[in-house]
């Protein structure tokens, strides 16, 4: 039985599979409209989401599976005081596969050593979010058509966005990459992403607080919103939160060929009037999310 908690689960190779059989799955999703018949997928969010969780329900659903789950911890056990432990146990008993979001970091491992059946992680605290990144690296390759040789700028809550150290952890892997490290002094990139990844790998970075002054150099702009439910005061959060807007002019230097992606929501960080630009990929991004968690859904139950 496997589960997905953290990128590096899957091999390269694994990862290259499920993005051939997202893009099959977006050519003929007839042909997979009953891959899942009979199989339940719990959907237990301990915190907010609107794009993981429905883009989960919306992939079972579109397997010809079901559904069933919890949006937030207060309309479960978690508000009598139960472990993550003992709920997981019990919808083991309920369903076939498992996403969980959890505000605590190594929650879903923690649900996946309790768990009879597979567990994926759908966001734990300021940690991981790896279906995201798959997300992401699909929406890389359906715009860019490589892994390989990309500049990617990462901009904006770099300490506590999860899908940017997935996605940093994932790009690790190909050949010819360089690192953007885009934020204010106080929401850098963790130190231990930075050892752990840039530093073991040998990758290439720099890091900056001027977005405008590496904009030439990117293939690649991934924005995030500042994380404002892992402050630990509101104040900080509103000093920083609108550190970086994008906007049409700031683009003016910007490659013709530039992907802008943002695992969404966005709150002010990207102008709406940048929507129109053909390099805005974001809302491309949020529909390959549906697909690239069919795939792995069946990857996990085993269904070819
Ligand atoms: C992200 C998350 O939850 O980490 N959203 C998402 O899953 N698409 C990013 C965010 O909340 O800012």
């Amino acid at each position: 039985m496997r589960s997905l908690i953290d990128i590096l689960d899957l091999s390269t190779e694994e990862i290259n599979d499920l993005v051939s059989t997202a893009a099959d799955i977006i050519a003929d999703p007839a042909a997979y409209a009953h891959k899942c018949d009979g199989k339940i997928l719990a959907t237990l969010f301990f915190e907010p989401s609107t794009r993981t969780r429905l883009s989960f329900e919306s992939a079972m659903l579109s397997l010809g599976g079901k559904t069933l789950g919890f949006s937030e911890a207060s309309s479960s056990s978690a508000a009598k005081g139960e472990s993550v432990a003992d709920t997981v146990r019990t919808v083991s008993c309920y369903s076939d596969i498992i996403a969980m979001r959890h505000p605590k970091e190594g929650a879903p491992l923690v649900a996946a050593a309790h768990s009879m059946v597979p567990v994926i992680n759908a966001g734990d605290g300021g940690h991981n979010h790896p279906t995201q990144t798959l997300t992401d690296l699909l929406t890389i390759h359906s715009e860019k058509g490589r892994f390989n040789s990309l500049t990617v700028g990462f901009c904006g809550d770099l300490k506590f966005g999860r899908t940017v150290h997935s996605l940093i952890n994932a790009l690790s892997r190909y050949e010819d990459i360089k690192i953007v490290l885009i934020s204010p002094d106080e929401l850098k990139l963790p130190s231990y992403v930075k050892k752990d990844v840039l530093l073991r790998e040998n990758i290439p970075y720099t890091q900056t607080t001027d977005l405008e002054a590496v904009m030439p150099e990117l293939d690649i702009l991934y924005m995030t919103r500042v994380q404002r439910e892992r402050f630990f005061n509101e104040e900080d959060y509103l000093r920083l939160k609108d550190s970086y807007i994008l906007t049409p002019e700031k683009l003016v230097n910007a490659k013709p060929d530039l992907s802008i992606l943002h695992p969404l929501p966005r709150v002010n960080e990207i102008s709406v009037a940048v929507d129109k630009d053909p390099r805005a990929a974001y809302f491309r991004q949020v529909r390959n999310g549906r697909f690239i968690r069919m795939a792995l859904i069946m990857k996990l139950l085993g269904i070819n």
